[in-house]
Protein backbone atom coordinates (compact mmCIF):
# COMPACT_ATOMS: atom_id res chain seq x y z
CA UNK A 1 0.00 0.00 0.00
CA UNK A 2 0.91 3.35 -0.71
CA UNK A 3 2.23 5.60 1.80
CA UNK A 4 -1.16 7.62 1.37
CA UNK A 5 -4.00 8.19 4.36
CA UNK A 6 -7.45 7.53 3.67
CA UNK A 7 -8.13 11.79 3.73
CA UNK A 8 -5.34 12.07 1.36
CA UNK A 9 -6.43 9.59 -0.80
CA UNK A 10 -10.21 11.39 -1.08
CA UNK A 11 -8.61 15.14 -1.88
CA UNK A 12 -9.55 16.63 -4.50
CA UNK A 13 -11.57 13.57 -5.73
CA UNK A 14 -14.93 13.76 -7.38
CA UNK A 15 -16.96 10.48 -5.59
CA UNK A 16 -20.00 8.82 -7.14
CA UNK A 17 -22.21 7.94 -4.04
CA UNK A 18 -24.94 5.21 -5.05
CA UNK A 19 -27.63 5.44 -2.27
CA UNK A 20 -26.38 8.52 -0.31
CA UNK A 21 -29.60 9.09 1.53
CA UNK A 22 -29.11 5.48 3.07
CA UNK A 23 -27.96 4.43 6.88
CA UNK A 24 -24.28 3.43 5.67
CA UNK A 25 -23.11 5.84 2.68
CA UNK A 26 -24.01 8.91 5.22
CA UNK A 27 -22.24 7.73 8.06
CA UNK A 28 -19.16 9.07 6.64
CA UNK A 29 -18.68 12.96 7.19
CA UNK A 30 -16.26 13.12 4.08
CA UNK A 31 -18.72 11.53 1.47
CA UNK A 32 -20.92 13.08 -0.79
CA UNK A 33 -24.37 13.51 0.94
CA UNK A 34 -27.09 15.95 0.62
CA UNK A 35 -29.28 14.92 3.57
CA UNK A 36 -27.55 17.89 5.74
CA UNK A 37 -30.04 18.83 7.80
CA UNK A 38 -29.29 15.72 9.87
CA UNK A 39 -28.21 15.23 13.39
CA UNK A 40 -25.33 13.36 12.11
CA UNK A 41 -24.08 16.47 10.50
CA UNK A 42 -24.26 18.94 13.37
CA UNK A 43 -19.85 18.34 13.74
CA UNK A 44 -19.31 19.51 10.53
CA UNK A 45 -21.64 22.40 10.91
CA UNK A 46 -19.76 23.51 14.21
CA UNK A 47 -16.83 23.26 12.31
CA UNK A 48 -17.72 25.60 9.34
CA UNK A 49 -20.02 27.42 11.25
CA UNK A 50 -22.04 30.26 9.34
CA UNK A 51 -20.10 28.83 6.01
CA UNK A 52 -21.37 25.09 6.12
CA UNK A 53 -23.93 25.72 3.50
CA UNK A 54 -21.42 27.04 1.12
CA UNK A 55 -19.00 24.49 1.67
CA UNK A 56 -21.65 21.46 1.42
CA UNK A 57 -23.19 23.22 -1.95
CA UNK A 58 -19.59 23.43 -3.14
CA UNK A 59 -18.72 19.70 -1.98
CA UNK A 60 -22.34 17.77 -2.52
CA UNK A 61 -24.11 17.77 -5.51
CA UNK A 62 -27.46 15.33 -5.30
CA UNK A 63 -27.79 13.08 -8.73
CA UNK A 64 -31.62 11.66 -9.40
CA UNK A 65 -30.52 8.44 -10.94
CA UNK A 66 -31.61 5.19 -10.43
CA UNK A 67 -29.10 2.31 -10.65
CA UNK A 68 -31.68 -0.16 -11.75
CA UNK A 69 -31.73 1.51 -14.91
CA UNK A 70 -28.68 1.23 -17.67
CA UNK A 71 -26.49 4.33 -17.56
CA UNK A 72 -28.25 4.64 -13.79
CA UNK A 73 -30.84 6.37 -15.70
CA UNK A 74 -29.01 9.14 -16.42
CA UNK A 75 -29.39 11.31 -19.87
CA UNK A 76 -27.38 10.86 -22.52
CA UNK A 77 -26.25 14.26 -22.30
CA UNK A 78 -25.09 13.90 -18.69
CA UNK A 79 -21.41 14.52 -18.96
CA UNK A 80 -20.34 13.61 -15.16
CA UNK A 81 -19.13 10.65 -16.08
CA UNK A 82 -16.03 12.03 -17.09
CA UNK A 83 -14.88 13.89 -13.71
CA UNK A 84 -15.77 10.70 -11.35
CA UNK A 85 -12.42 9.20 -9.67
CA UNK A 86 -14.02 7.15 -7.61
CA UNK A 87 -17.82 4.92 -7.13
CA UNK A 88 -18.37 3.83 -4.26
CA UNK A 89 -21.98 1.50 -4.94
CA UNK A 90 -24.20 1.28 -1.42
CA UNK A 91 -27.59 1.52 -2.94
CA UNK A 92 -29.56 -1.48 -2.49
CA UNK A 93 -32.82 -2.76 -1.30
CA UNK A 94 -32.08 -4.15 2.63
CA UNK A 95 -35.33 -5.71 3.16
CA UNK A 96 -35.21 -9.64 3.76
CA UNK A 97 -38.41 -10.53 2.16
CA UNK A 98 -38.83 -7.81 -0.26
CA UNK A 99 -41.04 -8.82 -3.68
CA UNK A 100 -38.40 -10.19 -6.06
CA UNK A 101 -39.22 -7.79 -8.96
CA UNK A 102 -37.06 -4.61 -6.96
CA UNK A 103 -34.48 -6.97 -5.73
CA UNK A 104 -33.63 -8.26 -8.47
CA UNK A 105 -33.80 -5.35 -10.25
CA UNK A 106 -31.40 -3.28 -7.82
CA UNK A 107 -29.58 -5.48 -5.99
CA UNK A 108 -28.43 -8.19 -8.64
CA UNK A 109 -29.11 -6.04 -12.33
CA UNK A 110 -28.22 -3.03 -10.41
CA UNK A 111 -24.92 -4.12 -9.67
CA UNK A 112 -23.69 -4.63 -13.26
CA UNK A 113 -25.55 -1.58 -14.32
CA UNK A 114 -23.14 0.26 -12.04
CA UNK A 115 -19.94 -1.66 -13.34
CA UNK A 116 -21.50 -1.07 -16.74
CA UNK A 117 -21.49 2.94 -15.62
CA UNK A 118 -17.80 2.76 -14.36
CA UNK A 119 -16.27 1.34 -17.62
CA UNK A 120 -17.42 4.77 -19.24
CA UNK A 121 -15.54 6.65 -16.49
CA UNK A 122 -12.31 7.58 -18.06
CA UNK A 123 -10.66 8.95 -14.37
CA UNK A 124 -12.00 5.95 -12.47
CA UNK A 125 -9.35 4.94 -9.50
CA UNK A 126 -11.70 2.65 -8.26
CA UNK A 127 -15.59 0.63 -8.15
CA UNK A 128 -16.59 -0.31 -4.65
CA UNK A 129 -19.27 -2.68 -4.18
CA UNK A 130 -21.07 -2.34 -1.04
CA UNK A 131 -22.15 -6.48 -0.28
CA UNK A 132 -23.03 -8.12 2.67
CA UNK A 133 -20.92 -11.04 4.57
CA UNK A 134 -24.55 -13.04 4.07
CA UNK A 135 -23.98 -13.74 0.39
CA UNK A 136 -22.20 -17.25 2.02
CA UNK A 137 -24.91 -19.77 1.78
CA UNK A 138 -22.93 -21.32 4.83
CA UNK A 139 -24.12 -21.11 8.62
CA UNK A 140 -21.14 -22.51 10.52
CA UNK A 141 -17.95 -22.70 9.96
CA UNK A 142 -14.82 -20.49 8.71
CA UNK A 143 -16.05 -18.21 5.61
CA UNK A 144 -13.36 -16.78 3.18
CA UNK A 145 -13.11 -13.99 1.83
CA UNK A 146 -13.55 -15.31 -1.60
CA UNK A 147 -16.49 -15.05 -4.39
CA UNK A 148 -19.50 -17.62 -2.45
CA UNK A 149 -20.33 -18.89 -6.01
CA UNK A 150 -20.00 -18.25 -9.46
CA UNK A 151 -22.72 -18.28 -11.57
CA UNK A 152 -21.61 -21.45 -13.29
CA UNK A 153 -20.55 -23.44 -9.82
CA UNK A 154 -24.78 -23.43 -9.28
CA UNK A 155 -26.87 -25.92 -11.49
CA UNK A 156 -29.15 -24.25 -13.21
CA UNK A 157 -29.20 -21.05 -11.85
CA UNK A 158 -29.59 -18.36 -14.91
CA UNK A 159 -30.07 -14.58 -14.34
CA UNK A 160 -32.00 -13.98 -17.46
CA UNK A 161 -34.79 -16.69 -16.52
CA UNK A 162 -35.33 -15.10 -13.27
CA UNK A 163 -35.52 -12.09 -15.19
CA UNK A 164 -38.04 -13.63 -17.10
CA UNK A 165 -39.85 -15.77 -14.78
CA UNK A 166 -40.48 -12.14 -12.90
CA UNK A 167 -41.19 -10.70 -15.46
CA UNK A 168 -44.15 -13.20 -16.96
CA UNK A 169 -45.58 -13.27 -13.52
CA UNK A 170 -45.86 -10.20 -13.66
CA UNK A 171 -47.65 -9.74 -16.81
CA UNK A 172 -49.51 -12.84 -15.85
CA UNK A 173 -50.87 -10.69 -12.38
CA UNK A 174 -51.60 -7.64 -14.51
CA UNK A 175 -53.71 -9.48 -16.83
CA UNK A 176 -55.86 -11.14 -14.37
CA UNK A 177 -56.32 -7.91 -12.81
CA UNK A 178 -54.34 -9.09 -9.56
CA UNK A 179 -54.61 -6.65 -6.46
CA UNK A 180 -51.23 -4.57 -5.37
CA UNK A 181 -51.30 -6.23 -2.68
CA UNK A 182 -51.70 -9.67 -4.52
CA UNK A 183 -49.04 -8.74 -6.77
CA UNK A 184 -46.73 -7.98 -3.58
CA UNK A 185 -47.16 -10.90 -1.94
CA UNK A 186 -46.66 -12.75 -4.93
CA UNK A 187 -43.24 -10.94 -5.56
CA UNK A 188 -42.26 -11.46 -2.26
CA UNK A 189 -42.96 -15.47 -2.27
CA UNK A 190 -41.29 -16.14 -5.49
CA UNK A 191 -38.35 -14.04 -3.77
CA UNK A 192 -38.31 -16.26 -0.93
CA UNK A 193 -39.42 -19.48 -3.14
CA UNK A 194 -36.56 -18.98 -5.99
CA UNK A 195 -33.72 -18.19 -2.88
CA UNK A 196 -34.71 -21.11 -0.95
CA UNK A 197 -34.24 -23.23 -4.25
CA UNK A 198 -30.55 -22.36 -4.62
CA UNK A 199 -29.64 -22.83 -1.14
CA UNK A 200 -29.79 -18.66 0.32
CA UNK A 201 -31.49 -18.04 3.41
CA UNK A 202 -33.79 -15.37 1.82
CA UNK A 203 -34.16 -12.89 -1.24
CA UNK A 204 -31.78 -10.13 0.06
CA UNK A 205 -28.75 -12.51 0.53
CA UNK A 206 -29.59 -14.13 -2.70
CA UNK A 207 -30.12 -11.10 -4.79
CA UNK A 208 -27.24 -9.69 -3.46
CA UNK A 209 -25.03 -12.64 -4.45
CA UNK A 210 -26.09 -12.46 -7.83
CA UNK A 211 -24.70 -9.32 -7.92
CA UNK A 212 -21.67 -10.01 -7.00
CA UNK A 213 -21.77 -12.95 -9.49
CA UNK A 214 -22.44 -10.47 -12.36
CA UNK A 215 -19.44 -8.28 -11.10
CA UNK A 216 -17.10 -11.08 -11.14
CA UNK A 217 -18.43 -11.76 -14.93
CA UNK A 218 -18.03 -9.01 -16.56
CA UNK A 219 -15.74 -7.14 -14.35
CA UNK A 220 -12.84 -7.07 -16.77
CA UNK A 221 -9.42 -5.24 -15.64
CA UNK A 222 -11.56 -2.85 -13.32
CA UNK A 223 -10.21 -2.14 -10.14
CA UNK A 224 -12.74 -3.71 -8.12
CA UNK A 225 -13.13 -3.89 -3.90
CA UNK A 226 -16.38 -5.66 -2.43
CA UNK A 227 -16.69 -4.47 0.68
CA UNK A 228 -18.80 -7.12 2.70
CA UNK A 229 -20.23 -6.28 6.09
CA UNK A 230 -21.70 -8.14 8.57
CA UNK A 231 -24.64 -6.41 10.75
CA UNK A 232 -23.74 -2.26 11.04
CA UNK A 233 -24.31 -1.12 14.56
CA UNK A 234 -24.44 2.69 15.87
CA UNK A 235 -21.60 4.86 15.45
CA UNK A 236 -18.85 3.85 17.56
CA UNK A 237 -16.66 7.46 17.78
CA UNK A 238 -16.90 9.21 14.15
CA UNK A 239 -18.32 11.70 13.82
CA UNK A 240 -20.27 11.07 17.01
CA UNK A 241 -20.72 8.20 19.25
CA UNK A 242 -24.40 6.78 19.45
CA UNK A 243 -26.15 7.29 16.02
CA UNK A 244 -27.92 4.64 14.38
CA UNK A 245 -30.72 4.81 11.15
CA UNK A 246 -31.41 1.64 9.74
CA UNK A 247 -33.65 -0.84 11.63
CA UNK A 248 -31.55 -3.79 10.93
CA UNK A 249 -31.89 -7.50 12.80
CA UNK A 250 -30.24 -6.38 16.02
CA UNK A 251 -31.61 -3.18 16.15
CA UNK A 252 -35.07 -5.25 16.06
CA UNK A 253 -34.16 -7.38 19.02
CA UNK A 254 -34.02 -4.28 20.88
CA UNK A 255 -37.23 -3.04 19.61
CA UNK A 256 -39.41 -6.10 20.13
CA UNK A 257 -38.13 -6.41 23.29
CA UNK A 258 -37.86 -3.13 24.69
CA UNK A 259 -41.33 -2.56 23.87
CA UNK A 260 -42.47 -5.48 25.55
CA UNK A 261 -43.49 -7.35 22.64
CA UNK A 262 -42.05 -10.38 22.80
CA UNK A 263 -40.04 -12.12 25.77
CA UNK A 264 -39.20 -15.49 24.33
CA UNK A 265 -37.09 -16.14 21.28
CA UNK A 266 -36.26 -19.04 18.87
CA UNK A 267 -32.57 -18.91 18.90
CA UNK A 268 -29.56 -20.23 20.12
CA UNK A 269 -27.96 -18.43 22.97
CA UNK A 270 -24.32 -18.94 21.40
CA UNK A 271 -24.99 -17.93 18.00
CA UNK A 272 -22.48 -15.50 16.75
CA UNK A 273 -24.36 -11.93 16.17
CA UNK A 274 -21.47 -10.42 13.84
CA UNK A 275 -22.00 -6.97 14.33
CA UNK A 276 -19.93 -4.16 13.53
CA UNK A 277 -20.35 -0.33 14.23
CA UNK A 278 -20.63 1.65 10.79
CA UNK A 279 -18.06 4.15 11.06
CA UNK A 280 -16.22 1.31 11.17
CA UNK A 281 -17.42 0.10 8.17
CA UNK A 282 -16.87 3.56 6.49
CA UNK A 283 -13.32 3.39 7.70
CA UNK A 284 -12.55 0.22 5.83
CA UNK A 285 -14.26 1.38 2.74
CA UNK A 286 -12.10 4.90 2.68
CA UNK A 287 -8.91 2.25 3.51
CA UNK A 288 -9.92 -0.29 1.02
CA UNK A 289 -9.77 2.56 -1.85
CA UNK A 290 -6.82 3.53 -0.79
CA UNK A 291 -5.25 0.10 -1.29
CA UNK A 292 -6.15 -1.08 -4.28
CA UNK A 293 -7.15 2.44 -6.67
CA UNK A 294 -5.58 1.90 -10.12
CA UNK A 295 -4.82 -1.79 -9.57
CA UNK A 296 -6.71 -3.95 -11.73
CA UNK A 297 -8.10 -6.61 -9.26
CA UNK A 298 -11.36 -7.80 -7.07
CA UNK A 299 -10.97 -7.75 -3.76
CA UNK A 300 -13.03 -8.81 -0.85
CA UNK A 301 -12.94 -7.46 2.51
CA UNK A 302 -15.22 -9.09 5.36
CA UNK A 303 -16.04 -6.12 7.51
CA UNK A 304 -17.24 -7.59 10.75
CA UNK A 305 -16.43 -8.62 14.17
CA UNK A 306 -16.60 -12.31 14.87
CA UNK A 307 -12.77 -13.48 14.11
CA UNK A 308 -11.34 -10.97 16.42
CA UNK A 309 -13.79 -9.93 18.94
CA UNK A 310 -16.78 -12.31 18.59
CA UNK A 311 -20.14 -11.35 20.30
CA UNK A 312 -22.52 -14.20 21.66
CA UNK A 313 -26.14 -13.69 20.91
CA UNK A 314 -26.43 -13.94 24.96
CA UNK A 315 -24.61 -10.85 25.65
CA UNK A 316 -26.73 -8.88 23.65
CA UNK A 317 -29.93 -10.11 25.22
CA UNK A 318 -28.27 -9.48 28.42
CA UNK A 319 -27.26 -5.90 27.85
CA UNK A 320 -31.18 -5.53 26.59
CA UNK A 321 -32.14 -6.82 29.63
CA UNK A 322 -29.49 -4.53 31.45
CA UNK A 323 -31.04 -1.47 29.47
CA UNK A 324 -34.74 -1.68 29.35
CA UNK A 325 -34.43 -2.88 33.21
CA UNK A 326 -33.08 0.66 34.05
CA UNK A 327 -34.38 2.52 31.61
CA UNK A 328 -38.52 1.22 30.47
CA UNK A 329 -39.60 2.13 27.26
CA UNK A 330 -42.77 4.77 28.18
CA UNK A 331 -45.68 3.87 26.32
CA UNK A 332 -48.07 5.69 24.50
CA UNK A 333 -50.41 5.66 27.16
CA UNK A 334 -47.26 7.69 29.23
CA UNK A 335 -46.71 4.06 31.37
CA UNK A 336 -43.35 2.63 31.33
CA UNK A 337 -43.50 -0.83 29.51
CA UNK A 338 -42.08 -3.80 32.24
CA UNK A 339 -39.69 -6.70 30.99
CA UNK A 340 -38.98 -10.05 31.97
CA UNK A 341 -35.76 -11.71 31.35
CA UNK A 342 -35.67 -12.46 27.79
CA UNK A 343 -35.90 -16.68 27.41
CA UNK A 344 -33.39 -17.80 24.25
CA UNK A 345 -35.51 -21.20 23.39
CA UNK A 346 -33.16 -23.30 21.41
CA UNK A 347 -35.80 -26.42 20.30
CA UNK A 348 -38.21 -25.85 17.42
CA UNK A 349 -40.65 -27.88 19.84
CA UNK A 350 -40.01 -26.38 22.75
CA UNK A 351 -40.46 -22.44 21.05
CA UNK A 352 -43.75 -24.38 19.27
CA UNK A 353 -44.97 -24.97 22.79
CA UNK A 354 -44.74 -21.87 23.96
CA UNK A 355 -46.33 -20.32 21.28
CA UNK A 356 -49.34 -22.50 21.76
CA UNK A 357 -49.74 -21.48 25.67
CA UNK A 358 -49.42 -18.40 24.35
CA UNK A 359 -52.31 -19.34 21.94
CA UNK A 360 -54.43 -20.86 24.19
CA UNK A 361 -53.80 -17.99 27.03
CA UNK A 362 -55.49 -15.86 23.97
CA UNK A 363 -58.33 -17.99 23.31
CA UNK A 364 -59.43 -18.58 27.35
CA UNK A 365 -58.83 -14.76 27.56
CA UNK A 366 -61.62 -13.98 24.36
CA UNK A 367 -64.03 -16.80 25.90
CA UNK A 368 -64.11 -14.38 29.64
CA UNK A 369 -64.40 -11.56 27.55
CA UNK A 370 -67.32 -12.60 25.74
CA UNK A 371 -68.61 -14.44 28.62
CA UNK A 372 -68.41 -11.53 30.47
CA UNK A 373 -69.74 -9.12 28.11
CA UNK A 374 -66.74 -7.14 27.87
CA UNK A 375 -66.37 -6.21 31.91
CA UNK A 376 -62.72 -7.53 32.56
CA UNK A 377 -60.47 -4.93 31.03
CA UNK A 378 -59.01 -7.75 28.95
CA UNK A 379 -55.89 -6.91 26.99
CA UNK A 380 -56.23 -9.51 24.24
CA UNK A 381 -54.93 -7.49 21.10
CA UNK A 382 -51.82 -6.93 23.28
CA UNK A 383 -51.27 -10.92 23.33
CA UNK A 384 -52.21 -10.88 19.66
CA UNK A 385 -49.62 -9.22 18.75
CA UNK A 386 -47.11 -10.65 20.87
CA UNK A 387 -47.93 -13.90 19.44
CA UNK A 388 -47.46 -12.73 16.36
CA UNK A 389 -44.26 -10.95 16.96
CA UNK A 390 -42.42 -14.32 18.63
CA UNK A 391 -43.88 -16.24 15.03
CA UNK A 392 -42.68 -13.71 13.02
CA UNK A 393 -39.05 -13.26 14.52
CA UNK A 394 -38.62 -16.81 14.53
CA UNK A 395 -39.45 -17.24 10.72
CA UNK A 396 -37.59 -13.83 9.33
CA UNK A 397 -34.30 -13.93 11.47
CA UNK A 398 -34.09 -17.63 12.02
CA UNK A 399 -30.59 -17.88 9.97
CA UNK A 400 -29.27 -15.40 11.55
CA UNK A 401 -30.15 -16.65 15.58
CA UNK A 402 -28.89 -19.91 14.89
CA UNK A 403 -25.57 -18.43 13.31
CA UNK A 404 -22.39 -19.76 14.40
CA UNK A 405 -20.21 -19.13 11.31
CA UNK A 406 -16.79 -17.52 11.41
CA UNK A 407 -16.15 -14.50 8.88
CA UNK A 408 -12.58 -14.37 8.15
CA UNK A 409 -10.99 -11.29 7.91
CA UNK A 410 -7.46 -11.80 6.73
CA UNK A 411 -7.57 -9.17 4.02
CA UNK A 412 -9.33 -6.35 5.79
CA UNK A 413 -6.52 -7.23 8.54
CA UNK A 414 -3.90 -6.93 6.19
CA UNK A 415 -5.22 -3.40 5.58
CA UNK A 416 -5.27 -3.00 9.04
CA UNK A 417 -1.61 -3.89 9.55
CA UNK A 418 -0.29 -1.83 6.34
CA UNK A 419 -2.12 0.95 7.95
CA UNK A 420 -0.17 0.79 10.88
CA UNK A 421 3.09 0.32 9.24
CA UNK A 422 2.46 3.54 7.33
CA UNK A 423 2.21 5.58 11.03
CA UNK A 424 -0.49 7.81 9.86
CA UNK A 425 0.16 10.31 12.06
CA UNK A 426 -2.95 10.40 13.86
CA UNK A 427 -5.13 10.62 11.34
CA UNK A 428 -6.04 6.31 11.37
CA UNK A 429 -9.48 5.07 10.59
CA UNK A 430 -10.01 2.79 13.14
CA UNK A 431 -11.87 -0.27 11.87
CA UNK A 432 -10.73 -2.65 14.28
CA UNK A 433 -12.96 -4.68 16.05
CA UNK A 434 -10.64 -5.69 18.86
CA UNK A 435 -11.46 -2.44 20.47
CA UNK A 436 -14.81 -2.48 21.58
CA UNK A 437 -15.87 -3.70 24.64
CA UNK A 438 -19.46 -4.82 23.89
CA UNK A 439 -20.81 -4.49 27.25
CA UNK A 440 -20.19 -0.66 27.25
CA UNK A 441 -20.92 -0.80 23.40
CA UNK A 442 -24.44 -2.11 23.90
CA UNK A 443 -25.23 -0.42 26.99
CA UNK A 444 -23.94 2.61 26.38
CA UNK A 445 -24.12 3.62 22.19
CA UNK A 446 -26.02 0.76 20.38
CA UNK A 447 -29.23 0.08 22.22
CA UNK A 448 -29.34 3.65 23.31
CA UNK A 449 -29.05 4.92 20.17
CA UNK A 450 -31.35 2.30 18.65
CA UNK A 451 -33.94 3.80 21.34
CA UNK A 452 -33.13 7.64 20.27
CA UNK A 453 -33.51 7.13 16.62
CA UNK A 454 -35.67 4.04 16.08
CA UNK A 455 -38.17 3.49 18.82
N1 LIG B 1 -27.41 -1.88 7.24
C1 LIG B 1 -26.78 -3.03 7.43
O1 LIG B 1 -26.79 -3.64 8.52
C2 LIG B 1 -25.98 -3.65 6.30
C3 LIG B 1 -25.22 -4.81 6.55
C4 LIG B 1 -24.47 -5.37 5.52
C5 LIG B 1 -24.47 -4.77 4.26
N2 LIG B 1 -25.23 -3.66 4.04
C6 LIG B 1 -25.18 -3.09 2.68
O2 LIG B 1 -24.83 -1.74 2.82
C7 LIG B 1 -25.43 -0.97 1.78
C8 LIG B 1 -26.15 0.20 2.39
O3 LIG B 1 -27.12 -0.30 3.31
P1 LIG B 1 -28.01 0.71 4.17
O4 LIG B 1 -28.29 0.08 5.47
O5 LIG B 1 -27.40 2.07 4.09
O6 LIG B 1 -29.35 0.69 3.31
P2 LIG B 1 -30.59 1.69 3.39
O7 LIG B 1 -30.50 2.57 4.58
O8 LIG B 1 -31.79 0.82 3.18
O9 LIG B 1 -30.38 2.62 2.10
C9 LIG B 1 -30.46 2.11 0.80
C10 LIG B 1 -30.15 3.23 -0.16
O10 LIG B 1 -30.25 2.72 -1.49
C11 LIG B 1 -31.00 3.66 -2.27
N3 LIG B 1 -31.65 3.00 -3.39
C12 LIG B 1 -32.52 1.97 -3.37
N4 LIG B 1 -32.88 1.65 -4.62
C13 LIG B 1 -32.21 2.50 -5.45
C14 LIG B 1 -32.15 2.67 -6.86
N5 LIG B 1 -32.84 1.88 -7.71
N6 LIG B 1 -31.35 3.64 -7.37
C15 LIG B 1 -30.63 4.44 -6.55
N7 LIG B 1 -30.65 4.33 -5.20
C16 LIG B 1 -31.42 3.37 -4.68
C17 LIG B 1 -32.01 4.23 -1.27
O11 LIG B 1 -32.50 5.44 -1.80
P3 LIG B 1 -33.97 5.96 -1.38
O12 LIG B 1 -33.84 6.39 0.04
O13 LIG B 1 -34.21 7.06 -2.33
O14 LIG B 1 -34.87 4.77 -1.56
C18 LIG B 1 -31.13 4.41 -0.05
O15 LIG B 1 -30.39 5.61 -0.18
C19 LIG B 1 -26.34 -1.90 1.02
O16 LIG B 1 -25.68 -2.29 -0.16
C20 LIG B 1 -26.51 -3.09 1.95
O17 LIG B 1 -26.72 -4.28 1.24
C21 LIG B 1 -25.98 -3.07 5.01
Amino acid sequence: MEAENGVEFLCNKTLLVTGATGFLAKGDDLSLIYIIAKELFQVLREVHGAKFDSFISKKVAPIDGDTSLINLGLNDDNEIYKEIDVIIHSAAVTKFQERYNLSLEINTLGAKNVLQYAKTCPKLQILLHVSTAYVCRQKAGLIPETLCKTLSDIVGLNIEVEKKLVDNKLNDLARKGASTKKIRDTMKSLGQKRANMYGWVNTYAFTKAMGEMLIWEHKEDLPIVIVRPTMIGSTYKEPFPCWIESVGSISMLSIVYGKGLTHFTHADSNAIIDMIPVDMVVNSIIMGMVANANKPCLTIYHVGSSMRNPLALHKLVENNYRYFNNNPWIDAQGMPVNIKKALLVKGRLHFSMLLVRDILKLMVLKIVDGASCHKFNVNQEKLEFQIKVSATMAMVFRHYLFFVGIFDDENTEKLRRAMSKEGMDGKVLNFDPNCINWDDYLLNNHIPATVKYLF
